[in-house]
């Protein structure tokens, strides 16, 4: 067992060594080339020497890789290797849709093996640890780090979260090819007020631990061996200081054996927050609460040594937190061989092979979402067809990558102009309407959008007056969503929305192609346009994906992730909300909870999505009698492909537990099945709900499963659907 060597190593660690473990610093010096003389670098060259470093980040490449390693290995006094971690998001090098969209497939089989070829190429560059998977829920387009997470919902997001640990950890972490995960941002970042980036949370601890904690719990399950806090505070205190998130919750009541790493500086953020009054204070705080590792905020290294011999800090503190780091170190066999990711054999034949980009093409495709198909505009003909391809978006091969690619070789996607003249021998006119920016948009910079020069906008509108068919590329560009990125507006940035209409004008055959990190509001075009398709950042495969969608060799099958508003004053709008008094019109009057000026409904539900076939719903069963028994309820419905082509649906299943000691939400998804069916052929599908999904954790942190009746909804989406009824004894 890990355990004992633990223990042994820790035995003869001086204070400074085991705070050393607690530090992780960003690397950014040729670590091969000569010793630096000065500065940020020089300083964490010696603490390299002195093994007073315990890992690195944004070190990557063998060659690099190596020389960090070496120096801490073969200079150092203990030798103790260092684990190296990366932003693997979505993809390393070859890069994957942006997570937000591979959500949208609700395939888990596709989504773990996406995973576990980011894992394999960034393993292949020496990389052990990903800050990955993003797991946090949240509600609020508004903020741009929804592109990195799985949606609005707590059951897909769990579900998705165990895939993608499995996905970068597979069976055996000392496998050469599988990297440590990192289950972030612990927690409530999702939820930071007004979707401001950064911004303060306060929630409610049901809220909490009812939607924004179970993807967390399912990854810890899974297993992940990491965890990372967030910028924000909880109710008041900042999350790297968070007793009760990482000591009750996480390493009490979860059990959890693994690290906990601080974000970036996120500890001195304490003392910004006001709930520290310096570096000393802030280090205290955030060991105390259990943030067990340090990301390039030097903190740990300069104050909690002298903390603890102050008396401070206990002890039994630092050898807890360098016990969890050296045990995931073990766990990775890196005290068997700190070199085992840096093979060079291994880099140059495994990163970017084809079988990856095969693989992140079949997961693009998956993740596109018909969101609306008027008059079958959809699929277009692969001859005969004068198509128009307008759009800033349509032939850049940047956007695609979406944010957080930090590996990926900038313009190496295959935008949709390049994917659609590959695909067809129809005649593709193409322009580009208008400037998105004025400037060259990048992943630190804010960039100016161009919001006047309307230049191009005129050969538009010439070549979609000759065209059957326009297809629009319009959206978001990759590093509009991110971090960093939230906005007050989700209109289509810019002059676009000015295109659109301008185009339309001449030519009301459009097919819109949406390319964005979040759900925007695009009421004018859902109500206009014949046909809109939800392309995300698609990766590097994303024009080959597109093609393959809009001219039918691809059948789509994704569902929404999270909600489409119609206005950013419906924000926070999600499917899963509570009921409220006065949820409808009861006497004719307007003493109701509405807008005076819009509907409550959203544009486009969670869960919602076509397909180029239809589906057919019937049939819908509750069996309840066995609840007693075997604590199952049994849930059938039978689905039939009523269309005229092969296709996939997700089966979703939702339930309300109509009467409860805390008011329980509208509609709660406990269920989804991918089902791919031909042409009349029917299926039955069967769910098996248990107390796990039954329950919920009430105003005093229990989890309780209350007798009474619950609604069942069955069906293609949130809103659309057959409905039954059970009840709990
Ligand atoms: O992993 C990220 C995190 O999500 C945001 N801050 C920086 C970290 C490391 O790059």
């Amino acid at each position: 067992s890990i355990t004992p060597k633990v223990d042994s190593l820790l035995r003869i660690m001086t204070i400074e060594e085991k705070v050393g473990q607690m530090n992780l610093y960003n690397g950014f010096w040729d670590a091969t080339g000569p010793v630096p003389e000065g500065g940020d670098a020089k300083t964490k060259y010696e603490h390299l020497r002195k093994g007073w470093v315990g890992g690195m980040l944004n070190v990557r490449g063998v060659k690099n890789v190596r020389g960090v390693q070496r120096i801490a290995v073969e200079e150092s006094r203990l030798g103790i290797p260092l684990i190296i971690g990366f932003d693997v998001i979505h993809g390393y090098k070859t890069i994957s849709p942006i997570p937000l969209a591979e959500a949208a497939s609700w395939d888990l089989e596709a989504i773990e093996q996406s995973a576990r070829i980011s894992a394999v190429e960034a393993s292949a560059s020496g990389i052990n640890w990903t800050f990955a998977p993003m797991v946090d829920i949240s509600r609020d387009p508004r903020w741009g780090r929804v592109m990195e997470g799985a949606g609005e919902d707590p059951f897909l997001g769990s579900k998705i979260a165990q895939a993608r640990v499995k996905g970068f950890q597979g069976e055996d972490l000392s496998n050469p090819n599988t990297i440590a995960a990192c289950a972030k941002h612990f927690a409530a970042y999702g939820f930071a007020e007004a979707g401001r980036e950064y911004n303060t949370v306060d929630m409610s601890n049901a809220k909490l631990l009812n939607t924004v904690l179970p993807p967390f719990k399912a990854a810890a399950d899974s297993g992940v061996r990491t965890f990372m806090n967030s910028f924000n505070d909880l109710n008041g205190i900042p999350v790297s200081g968070s007793k009760f998130l990482q000591r009750d919750i996480l390493k009490g009541n979860w059990n959890f054996n693994g690290f906990v790493v601080s974000d970036w500086a996120s500890i001195n953020e304490i003392i910004y927050w006001g709930h520290a009054k310096n570096k000393k204070e802030a280090a205290l705080i955030a060991s105390k609460a259990g943030s067990d590792m340090d990301m390039e905020g030097h903190v740990y290294i300069q104050e909690l040594a002298e903390l603890v011999k102050s008396g401070e800090v206990d002890e039994s503190i630092i050898d807890e937190a360098a016990g969890r780091i050296l045990r995931v170190k073990f766990e990775l066999g890196l005290f068997d061989d700190p070199y085992k990711y840096c093979n060079e054999d291994r880099e140059k034949n495994l990163i970017g092979q084809k079988s990856h980009h095969e693989a992140v093409l079949d997961m693009a495709k998956k993740s596109i979402v018909l969101l609306k198909n008027e008059n079958n505009i959809l699929p277009l003909k692969k001859e005969g067809q004068k198509i128009a391809l307008i759009g800033p978006l349509a032939n850049d091969k940047n956007s695609p990558l979406g944010s957080w690619r930090l590996a990926s070789e900038d313009y190496s996607a295959v935008s949709i102009l390049e994917g659609m003249n590959a695909y067809t021998k129809n005649e593709l006119s193409f322009a580009k309407g208008i400037e998105l920016f004025k400037g060259q948009p990048s992943f630190r910079n804010e960039v100016e959008i161009n919001t006047d020069n309307e230049s191009g906008i005129e050969n538009a509108i010439t070549i979609a007056k000759d065209a059957d068919v326009v297809v629009m590329v319009l959206g978001e560009h990759g590093f509009q969503s991110g971090e960093a990125r939230s906005r007050t507006k989700l209109n289509l940035p810019g002059l676009q929305q000015k295109l659109l209409e301008a185009v339309y004008n001449v030519n009301k055959n459009i097919v819109l192609v949406l390319q964005n990190g979040r759900p925007l509001t695009i009421e004018w075009a859902a109500e206009h346009i014949p046909a809109i398709v939800e392309g995300w950042q698609l990766g590097s495969q994303t024009g080959n994906a597109i093609a393959q969608v809009l001219y039918g060799d691809y059948n789509p099958s994704g569902k929404l992730p999270m909600t489409f508003p119609r206005n950013v004053g419906q924000i926070p709008i999600y499917y899963n909300h509570k009921s409220t008094g006065r949820a409808t019109n009861r006497e004719g009057n307007v003493f109701w909870s509405h807008y005076i000026d819009q509907e409550n409904t959203p544009l486009f539900p969670f869960g919602h999505g076509l397909s180029y076939t239809t589906f057919k719903y019937t049939n819908l069963k509750v069996d309840d009698s066995g609840y007693i028994k075997n604590g199952t309820i049994e849930i059938s419905v039978d689905i039939t492909n009523s269309g005229k082509r092969k296709g996939k649906e997700v089966v979703q299943l939702y339930i309300r537990d109509k009467v409860a000691s805390v008011v329980r939400p509208v509609k709660e998804l406990k269920g989804f099945e991918l089902v791919e069916l031909d042409i009349n052929e029917s299926r039955t599908i069967s769910f098996h709900l248990t107390e796990n999904e039954l329950g919920f954790y009430n105003n005093d942190g229990a989890y309780i499963i209350e007798p009474g009746n619950f609604e069942v909804f069955v069906g293609g989406s949130s809103s659309d659907e057959l409905k039954s009824e059970f009840s709990l004894k």
